[in-house]
């Protein structure tokens, strides 16, 4: 059970960064590449982003009984082309590795659309990488039409800003604690965002087409920081990385440019506080 001060903190969203106190536990409500500069140096203790995939969908898809699919179409995933994507990526991989801590560690998940271009920006930039996590879902979509193999994994790159921090955070002793025992390895076994856990509107529609499973962020605030860290997520969307910072008694800072992803994330928040305390 979490403590009462944590259950009451009043989760916010903010459009202005007045000072440093004002980012904490925030969901700031504007683009990364903007948002971040107004944030000084050296100010998170682990970053996890999850920035659009690029995967340039050009049809709709159908299943073989003709309903439609529900692909990754939105409009923040639309970009002209690779050089634009790469541009993008420099630019908020820098400010990210300007606002991470020396110690600190970054994660990025991604699809085989964008997570080789991704990785090789943040070696160029002088990140160095700990480990490629493969997150094998255990229910993943089929390949409708039957002319590849069933995409089932996503990657994350665990990195630190260069190759001389060796003080970074990686709770060993409790990943053991997580897998029998045994020390865990670098293949996660997590369902996709189902059931009760999707946010849906009154319509029954997914609120987000992405939104990505609570203890498969939970499993990365646990093994990568420590209790009242700082965690910011540039890439908020459902505001899973809080809820899940949250969880654990660390704080956060998510960064999300459509103000009803923001409002989405705040009654999430609201509906966890409630359920934990017996409302
Ligand atoms: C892949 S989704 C993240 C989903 C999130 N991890 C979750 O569990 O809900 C990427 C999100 O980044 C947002 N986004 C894209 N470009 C952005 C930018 N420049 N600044 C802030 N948010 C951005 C999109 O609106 C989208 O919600």
């Amino acid at each position: 059970m979490l403590p009462t001060s944590v259950m009451n903190v009043d989760i916010k969203k903010i459009r202005v960064i007045e000072d440093e106190s004002t980012i904490i536990n925030k969901i700031i409500v504007g683009d990364c590449l903007e948002v971040m500069k107004s944030i000084k140096n050296d100010t998170f203790d682990m970053i996890f982003a999850d920035p659009p995939y690029n995967m340039q969908l050009q049809n709709e898809l159908y299943r073989p009984n003709n309903t439609k699919v529900d692909a990754v179409d939105d409009l923040w995933d639309q970009f002209d082309g690779f050089e634009h994507y790469d541009e993008f990526s420099k630019l908020w991989l820098q400010e990210a590795k300007r606002v991470l801590k020396k110690s600190g560690t970054i994660w990025v998940i991604g699809s085989y659309h964008n997570i080789f271009r991704v990785g090789k920006i943040m070696q160029d930039m002088g990140y160095w990488i700990l480990n490629d996590v493969h997150w094998i879902k255990s229910n993943p979509m089929p390949n409708f039409r039957g002319v590849r193999f069933t995409n089932a994994t996503e990657t994350l790159v665990w990195a630190v800003k260069d190759k001389k921090v060796k003080d970074y955070t990686f709770n060993y002793e409790e990943m053991k604690t997580h897998n029998q025992g045994k020390q865990m390895r670098n293949d996660w076994y997590f369902g996709l965002c189902t059931g009760s856990e999707r946010l849906r509107d009154e319509k029954n529609i997914k609120v987000h087409s992405t939104q990505k499973p609570l203890p498969l962020l939970e499993r990365i605030i646990l093994a990568s920081t420590k209790k009242g860290d700082l965690v910011l997520d540039p890439f908020g969307g459902t505001g899973t990385t809080g809820v899940a910072a949250f969880k654990h008694e660390r704080n956060f800072t998510m960064i999300e440019q459509d103000e009803s992803y923001v409002d989405w994330s705040l009654k999430r928040f609201k509906s966890f506080q409630e359920r934990l305390r017996g409302i």
